[in-house]
């Protein structure tokens, strides 16, 4: 194929620099576990010689070890990761190969084939051009054929292999090959493909990869590597419209202000257009600086600082697009969402949304219904559970600027990352964007908070209590309260078996049910906040995400947490309402501690012994601190 040889990845860059003016196809494989997949891989690269000599040299030594083979190379080692997760037999994570033959230039993403790694797959799909759909001759199409399919399906992959490897195992028979692909395409129909190309090989026979198998005289199609140099590719990043999301603001000093990122899409010269669409700015290009110097035409794909004609505010985050093809702005929208954690995902939870440079909160408003990915049919559905796939609202605290998938990969796919441990629990694709927001303004009142509870001689505040069920909150609460009254203090007390009987009546003590309970708690206490109230909130509020967000709901200082921290064998043995009693039994699923977790506040601002601190001491030590404090 005539590849220079390349010694060691620090040429890398050379190489493909070398090959810049080839067309480049981007593909991920996808296969189950032993389908053959990373054998296949291995198998192309080194039947096209394409392998980077320090990688051979290793494969040699490697197979001789571990290898699968009997010491012959093991073709499987090539794409495998780390030397941890050889040994386990596993691969993790996406591994990208690049090669190149006379016609072509390829990447190639590498996803392991298990069923908890569809977390990989969306990594290493979200760029490919094409798909190879991996399948043992002798199993047939099996349910993560069908996973895989369905996600490069959703990921905007219109063409397709269907490798049916094995085949000397089954004697190249036709009509298993034929029988293989006539159940694929019945399936596939409803997936949208453009193309299906059915190949017949066998990875470690090398039938069919880069050359012609006599065994399969009856195949007349290309072989894998024919297809793959052929196939068209009508991925057109240039052709879009212009889209670069700021990564960052450059002022070096105070006469250069330039707007640094990658371009996602599309194309942008001097003098063209500009818009921000979320502040409806425009301006006009007056520089492209790079660092090689400054150009006066960039496309999709580099990294460049722009400068502009007028003095706009942008920042990072922001997007610089075409002034003519402008993307939809909002802080709604609808998307496929894949969740990828095994902590199940809980709409009205907030999650931080990360697309392109922006972040935001976010929470999914409605999950409509999640994809059973085995028959492709719709379910009713309350969470998501790890590699489901739900099709959902989602509510954004700002408006930010994105294309719909369908239109832009770049710009019409995100992440979902959670706010404590900063891992990637979800990832997305936008279908369209939820004008519903459009027409409900702010209206605005002459009467603030400020005047409302000077009014009342206090400052407006929430009380947040929050701990076991028995711990004691209700009462001291309650306590409080009546000490406030008969300090002449208005105040409102919204306890949760109370709140339960009539705002939240309609749900019940799931994880997702209890997040909604006080998402709708926190919206209440800050409403009665604004109307100048001291109000006590006396929740179990177990989780901390939950209490956060109630925090954030308000400014900083309004919001006091009071931990009522009492052990559970104190709660137990009070069991007032019988319902420790109830959930030993068996008689009631999700209760606290029991059998659904509760998350112990760090940094509350007032904790309660309540085992040992009598109610009465408990309620004068609250009241003492609101004095001190300045709130009464
Ligand atoms: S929260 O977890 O969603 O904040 P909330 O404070 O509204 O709970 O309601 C708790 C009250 O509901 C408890 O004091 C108890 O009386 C009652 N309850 C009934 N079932 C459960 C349960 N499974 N877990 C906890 N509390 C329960």
């Amino acid at each position: 194929m005539g590849n220079p040889a390349i010694t060691s990845s620090s040429d890398l860059d050379q190489y493909l620099k070398s090959q810049e003016d080839k067309g480049m196809l981007r593909f991920i494989t996808c296969g189950s576990v032993d389908d053959g997949k990373s054998t296949l891989i291995g198998r192309l690269l080194w039947d096209s010689k394409l392998l980077f000599e320090d990688q051979l040299a290793t494969l040699t030594a490697e197979s001789k070890r571990v290898g699968t083979q009997g010491g012959d190379i093991d073709y499987a080692l090539l794409l495998d990761g780390l030397q941890a997760e050889r040994e386990q037999g596993i691969t993790i994570d996406v591994a990208y190969r690049f090669f190149a033959t006379d016609k072509r230039k390829f990447i190639v993403a590498d996803t392991p084939g298990h069923e908890q790694y569809t977390r990989n797959m969306v990594t290493g799909a979200s760029t490919a051009d094409l798909a190879v759909i991996l399948v043992d001759a002798r199993k047939g199409i099996l349910t993560q054929t069908m996973r895989h399919s369905f996600l490069v399906s959703l990921l905007g992959i219109k063409q397709v292999v269907l490798a049916v490897n094995k085949m000397d195992l089954v004697e190249y028979d036709q009509e298993i090959f034929e029988t293989l692909l006539g159940d694929y395409e019945a399936f596939a129909a409803q997936l949208g493909f453009d193309a299906i190309q059915a190949i017949p090989l066998s990875a470690l026979e090398g039938d069919n990869i880069t050359s012609v198998s006599d065994k399969t005289p009856w195949y007349r199609g290309p072989t894998l590597l024919d297809h793959l140099e052929t196939v068209g590719i009508d991925e057109d990043r240039e052709g879009k419209p212009f889209r670069l999301p700021v990564q960052w603001v450059n002022r070096p000093n105070l006469d250069f202000r330039g707007f640094s990122g990658t371009i996602a899409s599309g194309s942008i010269k001097v003098g063209d257009g500009i818009v921000e669409p979320a502040s409806g700015r425009t301006s006009t290009v007056k520089e492209i600086v790079t660092l090689d110097g400054n150009l006066d035409e960039a496309f999709a794909g580099q990294a460049v600082t722009i400068t502009l004609t007028d003095e706009i505010d942008i920042s990072r985050g922001d997007m610089l697009c075409s002034l003519q093809h402008r993307p939809a702005t909002a802080d709604q929208f609808e998307a496929k969402l894949v969740w990828m954690t095994e902590e199940e995902l809980l709409p009205s939870r907030n999650y931080i949304l990360k697309l392109g440079t922006s972040t935001t909160t976010a929470r999914v408003s409605a999950l409509k219904y999640k994809v059973n990915v085995n028959t492709l049919e719709r379910m009713a559905a309350k969470t998501l559970s790890l590699n489901e796939i739900g099709i959902c609202n989602l509510a954004l605290d700002k408006a930010i600027s994105f294309d719909p998938y369908a239109d832009n990969r770049e710009t019409g796919s995100f992440i979902l990352i959670d706010r404590f441990t900063n891992a990637t629990v979800g990832a997305g694709v936008i279908d369209f964007a939820l004008r519903r927001a459009d027409n409900i303004h702010w209206q605005s009142v002459d009467i603030h908070k400020e005047a409302r509870s000077s009014q009342k001689g206090q400052k407006a505040s929430v009380l947040w209590f929050t701990g076991l069920s028995g711990s004691g909150k209700s009462t001291i609460a309650n306590l409080v309260e009546k000490k406030l009254h008969s300090l002449g203090k208005h105040t409102y007390l919204l306890d949760g078996d109370n709140v339960r009987h009539g705002l939240n009546k309609d749900l019940g003590f799931t994880d997702a049910d209890r997040v909604e309970n006080i998402r709708r708690v926190g919206e209440t206490a800050k409403l009665f906040v604004d109307a100048g109230l001291i109000t006590l909130v006396s929740f179990i509020s177990p989780f901390r995400s939950e209490r956060q967000m109630a925090r954030g709901l308000l400014e900083d200082g309004e919001f006091l947490e009071v931990f009522v921290d009492t052990p559970l064998e104190v709660c137990e043995e009070r069991d007032i309402k019988g319902l420790y009693a109830k959930a030993r039994a068996g008689e009631i699923k999700n209760f606290t501690v029991i059998d659904s977790a509760y998350e112990r506040p760090e940094n509350a601002e007032i904790t309660i012994e309540g085992a040992s601190q009598p109610p009465e001491e408990s309620a004068d030590a609250i009241i003492q601190y609101l004095k001190s404090e300045g709130f009464i």
